[in-house]
Formats: C-alpha cells, sequence, structure tokens
C-alpha cells in the first residue's frame, strides 16, 4: 500500500487516481534555532522542530545560503527537497508546574518515523483528486512565516485562515479545527495545522516580517479558487504542514489543571493555542517542485526520488544549543513570558 492510499483508507475514502502531494518528513533536530526571524541568535527565544535538509543553522544567510547545494542529506521522503520547515514545539504542564515535551508520533503508512510532520503542496483544494490547477512552485531563496507568536486571542488568530487544531478521536480524525487548543483529552493525539498564504507578489523572496511578500485570495478561499489580489498575483501552491502532538500519556484528567482548563502550552509561552506558527525555507533542488506540479500525476510522483524512512531518520544536525528540554523542567527552554 502506498502511503497515499493508507492515508485515504485510514479516512475511509476511495483512492484516488491522481492526488497531491504528500509525504513525510522526519525529525531533523529539535533545537532553540531560528534562522528566520532570529537569525545569528544561539539560542533563540523558543524551542523549535525542524525538518528537511542538512544545511539548516543558525544564520543562513538569505544572500549566500543556498540550501539545496548546501545540504547533504534530507529528513523527508523525497530526496530533492532540502527545504526546511519548522513549528515551535509542545509541552504538558503538570499540576505541580514542570512541563515534559509532547512526543510528535508519525501517520499511518509512515510508521517508523522519527518525529517529524507530514508536508503537503497541492493545486488545488486537499480532496480535489485532479488536482489541475497551475501553480507557480517557490523561487529558490524564498522564505516565509505564518502565524504570529505574539497573539493571543481569537480576534487575532482570526487574522491568519486555517492555523487550527484536531483533537484526534482516531487516525482519520480531520474535523472539526479550532483556532485554539482542544480543551478536551484527544485519544489519538492533537493535529496542528499550518495552512501558508497562497498568493506572491512575484517580485520579493521575503519581506522584513516575512509575511508581507504573500497573502490570502482576496476573496473566498485556496480550496475555492479564490482569485489572488492583484498586489499579490501569482498563485503559490498551498503549503500545509500537519504535526501530531502524541499526548497519550498525559491524557488523564486527574493529572490536568484543578479548573478544568486544559494542559498544553507551546515552547513560546502560550497556553492558548492563538500563536501557533510556522516557518519554511525553501530549499527544492533547481526545478524539482515545478516540473512535479507540472505533472499532475501526484500519487506516483514519477519526477522525484524517494528514500527509506530509516534513510530519512538518519539525517540529523549537530546540537549547538546543548540544553536539556526533555526532562520534566521546572521552567520552558529561554524561559518565554507565560500566557
Ligand atoms: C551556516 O552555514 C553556512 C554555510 O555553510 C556557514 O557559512 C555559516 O558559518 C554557518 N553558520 C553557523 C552559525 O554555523
Ligand atoms: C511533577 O509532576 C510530574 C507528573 O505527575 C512528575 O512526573 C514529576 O516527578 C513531578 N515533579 C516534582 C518535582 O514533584
Amino acid at each position: 500500500m502506498t502511503k497515499l492510499n493508507a492515508f485515504v483508507a485510514a479516512l475511509g475514502l476511495i483512492a484516488p487516481t491522481s492526488a497531491l502531494l504528500r509525504f513525510g518528513c522526519a525529525r531533523l533536530t529539535v533545537q532553540r534555532l531560528d534562522p528566520l526571524v532570529n537569525p545569528g541568535m544561539i539560542p533563540s527565544t523558543h524551542l523549535h522542530q525542524i525538518i528537511g535538509g542538512n544545511s539548516f543553522n543558525a544564520t543562513m544567510d538569505p544572500k549566500t545560503h543556498d540550501l539545496a547545494s548546501l545540504s547533504t542529506c534530507t529528513s523527508c521522503q523525497f530526496t530533492e527537497d532540502f527545504s526546511n520547515y519548522w513549528t515551535a514545539v509542545l509541552y504538558f504542564r503538570a499540576r505541580n508546574g514542570t512541563f515534559k515535551r509532547v512526543p510528535q508520533r508519525a501517520q499511518a503508512g509512515m510508521e517508523g518515523t522519527q518525529g517529524g510532520m507530514v508536508v503537503y503542496y497541492m493545486s488545488d483544494a486537499l480532496f480535489d483528486t485532479a488536482q489541475k490547477s497551475t501553480v507557480t512552485a517557490f523561487k529558490p531563496g524564498f522564505r516565509m512565516l505564518v502565524g504570529d507568536v505574539e497573539y493571543h486571542n481569537r480576534e487575532q488568530a482570526r487574522n491568519f485562515r486555517q492555523l487550527t487544531f484536531t483533537c484526534m478521536q482516531n487516525e482519520g480524525t480531520r474535523a472539526p479545527e479550532y483556532l485554539h487548543f482542544p480543551t478536551e483529552p484527544c485519544p489519538a493525539g492533537i493535529m496542528a495545522n499550518h495552512r501558508f498564504p497562497t498568493c506572491w507578489d512575484g517580485v520579493n523572496l521575503d519581506s522584513p516580517n516575512h509575511r508581507d511578500h504573500v497573502a490570502y485570495p482576496e476573496s473566498g478561499t485556496f480550496e475555492s479558487g479564490g482569485p489572488c489580489p492583484t498586489t499579490h498575483p501569482v498563485r503559490l501552491p498551498q503549503l500545509l504542514l500537519e504535526t501530531v502532538w502524541d499526548t497519550k500519556q498525559f491524557n488523564n484528567k486527574a493529572d490536568w489543571p484543578e479548573d478544568g482548563s486544559q494542559p498544553f502550552v507551546w515552547s513560546s509561552g502560550d497556553s492558548t493555542g492563538y500563536s501557533t506558527h510556522a516557518d519554511y525555507l525553501f530549499g527544492w533542488q533547481s526545478d524539482s517542485l515545478q516540473k512535479h506540479l507540472d505533472g499532475h500525476t501526484y500519487v506516483s510522483a514519477p519526477t522525484l526520488n524517494t528514500q527509506s524512512i530509516s534513510q530519512q531518520n538518519k539525517c540529523t544536525v549537530p546540537d549547538v544549543v546543548n540544553e536539556d528540554f526533555d526532562s520534566w523542567l521546572t521552567e520552558l527552554p529561554g524561559s518565554p513570558v507565560m500566557f
């Protein structure tokens, strides 16, 4: 069974004849580094989990750092993809106030993958099995950020469409999606969904806040085929990251706060979930992503090379921060302000 078919089977759907680019990536590293928002800072403000090419480091100077030529391996399934993708890390806060990192779990069909995420690139909505629309792949040097680490409430969180959480009852659960952390225990884990904007200004590979060079469709959504605004006319693929936080060992409500609130916090200090964010540095080899998207042959990905999960797991980068983030901690790494 292919990975996509396992996914489709898990959801109880009929296998499509063609579909989208969907692949697993193992953990490259978990470290307090952020070359996009805090370049050169060792350690950065909060802990991240990072996947992709092993040229990842604290600086990644946009003028000189070519991810595809400097990487010698990737933790992703397709060996052409030396991009880096990262999010904050989830912690459980116990009644006694100490914190424990929540492990990440591989999805069905990708068992054995150490940590990591599932990555999608789409031309149309997730379940539009034809995926016929034309999209322009990201260019070398392209970077972006979605979400805002400062966001504390629902009104703010609404500025970003579709940064959500799913309380997984089983492997196939994909709805409902919340803008905040789920309020009840999630037997199969909490899925964090990060969907990036899909319209580009066509000129700038990045912008000072790493967000203004991209935009959402001016009406509707990417899924509904909404048009891009004239300021950002170039239609990009929809990039989606799914991270499954394996909350199983923390699901006993007797261990949850006495007031009944949920016990999970982002490594940035957020117990609401509204500050959810993700970072992307494009690093596909030459035109491999565009070629794939133009081929509209998503399940088989004939133009891309696949490596084994054990090879994916072997691709890591050295730990340059060297701090304990895995025992029961009295403070989150970097001691962020809690909210
Ligand atoms: C990151 O990698 C680049 C390219 O290899 C290198 O020039 C730079 O010194 C590295 N930065 C750090 C902090 O290791
Ligand atoms: C705090 O609670 C956790 C979870 O119950 C436990 O594993 C840990 O040992 C406790 N730490 C202290 C210092 O009591």
